[in-house]
């Protein structure tokens, strides 16, 4: 029977990948957390207006962290895949403000952001106005690689909804059997040309 590594070895382009990633000893995203400023408005957010159910709500009166007497909620919204993304409130208004890692300003999208694959670029668009009629501003980008649109939650959280795209597995495929050298290449020299041969608009305001 053919050994995994020779199988990895003989393969390519996407079905590479594909090897891969079902030799990857860790799987799928758990849970995503971050501070919130105002547990109801972001549980709004997420179940009302995103679609993602509210399956787990705890109430913490020790702080791992610090080994002491505390009060703090911890809640999980459920992905499609039963991967969670999840949020901290502090009792003290205080204490969730000094532990946000943004103080609860809109974070940038090269600083931090979390994206949510949804099915097909219909899908974006039907969030992208969900989140209008909401009052939340939502900017579209065309990757080549994927589609997706950008905004930010209650808690400053920059939010990336991206659907794949019929050049998704070309591209991903091409470039996975580069990555490695494209990075040496970049690391070492100045003036790289870009490899998205198919990246589209940047920030598209429509
Ligand atoms: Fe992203």
């Amino acid at each position: 029977m053919e050994s995994t590594a020779t199988a990895v070895r003989d393969s390519s382009g996407i079905e590479k990948i594909r090897l891969l990633r079902q030799n990857n000893r860790v799987g799928k995203l758990h849970h995503h957390a971050y501070m919130a400023r105002d547990m109801e408005a972001t549980r709004h957010f997420y179940e009302d207006i995103l679609g993602l159910p509210l399956i787990g709500t705890w109430v913490e009166r020790t702080n791992p962290v610090t080994g002491q007497p505390d009060n703090y909620v911890h809640t999980f919204f459920e992905l499609a895949d039963g991967s969670c993304i999840a949020f901290f409130q502090f009792k003290s208004a205080d204490s969730s403000l000094a532990q946000s890692v943004n103080k609860f300003d809109d974070v940038n999208p090269f600083a931090h952001h979390i994206a949510l694959t949804v099915q097909g670029k219909d899908t974006v668009r039907y969030f992208k106005d969900r989140l209008a009629k909401a009052g939340v501003q939502a900017f579209e980008t065309d990757h080549g690689y994927c589609y997706s649109i950008y905004f930010h939650d209650p808690n400053g959280m920059q939010v990336e909804l991206t659907t794949l795209v019929p050049e998704t597995d070309e591209m991903m495929g091409a470039a996975g059997s580069t990555a490695h050298e494209t990075l040496r290449r970049w690391l070492e020299e100045d003036d790289l040309a870009t490899n998205n041969t198919h990246r589209g608009a940047g920030w598209v305001e429509a």
